[in-house]
């Protein structure tokens, strides 16, 4: 089962992070899901694949109508962030999906044309009841058409793959606590995953100049505090866009 956690909460404006699915199968990546309330409007973060899409529905629905859901927000392409989105329109045909030009590749899992909202290059505001979240420019991070999205009032940043890390089972906890011990588990995934050196530089630049308070991968633990500063000086210095034997 995933856990709900409320990791911000301010009056309607929430995040509630779905994590730790101690019950999926071992080959099957673990993910986390976030979903982001505000005045009774809600956006679901990278909702995940169809495989977890129970455990994602259930999840979501303890204490919180899903019908409320009317935007997905998928960083890119990957089955592990959208793949469950035939299920999500199944049960609200309704829900708009917000990515990059995988407008046109994502229909391969479902949805219509005027299902999905493509957003620019540069990024775009999107609005969840009377806040406004920006979608933040994560190209080549590791898909080509990547976006990561913040939320300056919460000052948390959703980083889709960057940051993620592949715990061993029975590290579950939902906050990085050893910063050295926890980022060992983080660095063959983005020495792998991570696609360019530039891409990672002008992205490290980029998160810098944002106030953040919580940086959140879909894999792995949140990242705290101080800990959000030495996972971006980390990031910026390591060896990516290469395949070394
Ligand atoms: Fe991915
Ligand atoms: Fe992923």
């Amino acid at each position: 089962m995933k856990k709900v956690h409320a990791i911000f909460e301010d009056g309607d404006h929430k995040w509630l992070a779905l994590a730790r699915d101690t019950s999926r199968p071992e080959f099957l990546i673990d993910t986390n899901e976030y979903l982001v309330t505000s005045d009774g409007d809600a956006i679901l973060l990278d909702p995940g694949g169809s495989e977890i899409f129970p455990a994602v529905f259930s999840a979501v629905s303890t204490g919180f109508d899903p019908r409320r859901i009317n935007k997905i927000f998928a960083s890119h392409q990957d089955p592990d962030v959208i793949s469950s989105l035939s299920m999500w329109l199944e049960f609200n045909s309704g829900i708009k999906c917000l990515s990059w030009l995988w407008q046109s590749f994502v229909p391969h899992f479902a949805g219509q044309a005027e299902t999905f909202v493509p957003i620019p290059d540069n990024g775009m505001e999107i609005a969840v009841g009377s806040r406004r979240l920006q979608a933040v420019p994560a190209h080549y991070l590791h898909s080509s058409g990547n976006f990561h999205l913040y939320d300056p009032k919460a000052k948390i940043l959703f980083t889709g793959d960057v940051g993620a890390a592949l715990l061993p089972a029975g590290d579950g906890g939902l906050y990085v606590e050893d910063f050295d011990r926890h980022i060992r588990h983080a660095d063959a995934f983005h020495r792998r995953w991570m696609g360019s050196e530039k891409a990672r530089n002008d992205w490290c630049a980029r998160v810098s100049a944002l106030d953040i308070d919580m940086l959140c991968p879909q894999h792995g633990a949140i990242y705290r505090g101080a800990d959000v500063r030495r996972f971006i000086d980390w990031f910026s210095r390591i060896e990516v866009g290469i395949l070394k034997p």
